[in-house]
């Protein structure tokens, strides 16, 4: 069998974040829904399959009560964060990032405000009962006023075999659907890259279920959180998404689509 090209690890890293993350973006969202329920801002962060947790190192610029968690079971992504992330911030922010090397479905001493779990990574849990045991375990971590932060994405085109392409300064990142199977919404795909004219195959690779809002929303109320708000994106004149989201529970389908779902305590 043909082996794929390798990219070095920096690399690897450095193009999965220049390609498909909005921490920025994310944080902003939290920040204001947050404020917007409870009335205060959220200042303790678990940022759950974190990771580089460029997130959750950005969290901690935010003021000196502001504090981080990331936490993801694979070294890899986690030295690489450390490198580069965690050695940008000075010293009081450091001491309020912590990496942990573990697993999400576990107890931590710790009591978030917010837990988030970002770029769709809870699909890798298939079962029904597998997502209901890790919404559980998310729900008995966050105290009285904390909340839970998930992304999720849809639409007529991510129920079939597809490549999107979306051309970069210096590369080109590839979202391959490459098998989608109806009978059981379960889905294979994979992140390529093409650098300097070379193309980089299944740089990352994701086998998961494709769950539904509906499903996420039942499984987080069931799991015991009080309410369960869905969001939409705003429209931008060009047929797109303005990356402003707003509170919604009736929206028409479109070919893609991505949102948020926020589970109170
Ligand atoms: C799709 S990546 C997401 C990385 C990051 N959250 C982001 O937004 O780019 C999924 C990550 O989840 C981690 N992971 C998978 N199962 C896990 C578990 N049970 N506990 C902690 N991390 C897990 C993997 O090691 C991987 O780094």
């Amino acid at each position: 069998m043909k082996k794929n090209k390798q990219l070095p690890l920096d690399q690897k890293y450095e193009l999965y974040e220049g390609s498909v993350q909005n921490f920025e973006v994310d944080i902003e969202f939290i920040n204001k829904e947050f404020k917007k329920t409870y009335g205060k801002k959220p200042l303790i962060l678990r940022e759950d399959f974190g990771g580089t947790a460029a997130m959750a190192c950005s969290w901690t610029t935010q003021s000196d009560a502001h504090q981080a968690w990331g936490i993801d079971l694979d070294p890899e992504p986690m030295a690489y964060g450390r490198k580069v992330h965690y050695e940008k911030l000075n010293d009081d922010q450091k001491s309020r990032m912590n990496y942990v090397q573990g697993n999400v479905l576990d107890r931590y001493q710790f009591s978030p405000d917010v837990i988030v779990a970002f770029n769709f990574s809870y699909f890798i849990f298939k079962k029904r009962q597998q997502l209901l045991d890790y919404f559980k375990a998310v729900r008995k971590a966050l105290p009285e006023q904390g909340a839970f932060f998930v992304d999720i994405f849809g639409g007529t085109d991510c129920n079939q075999e597809l490549e999107e392409k979306t051309k970069y300064d210096n590369h080109t990142y590839y979202w391959d659907c490459d098998s989608y199977n109806p009978l059981n919404n379960e889905v294979q795909y994979y992140i390529h890259f093409k650098v300097g004219g070379v193309k980089y195959k299944k740089v990352f690779s994701y086998d998961w279920r494709m769950w539904t809002v509906r499903e996420v929303v039942e499984i987080m109320e069931e799991a015991g959180f009080k309410t369960v708000t869905t969001y939409w994106e705003e429209d931008d004149d060009d047929d797109g998404g303005n990356g402003e989201f707003y509170r919604s529970t009736v929206e028409e389908n479109c070919d893609s689509w991505v949102t948020y779902v926020v589970g109170w305590v």
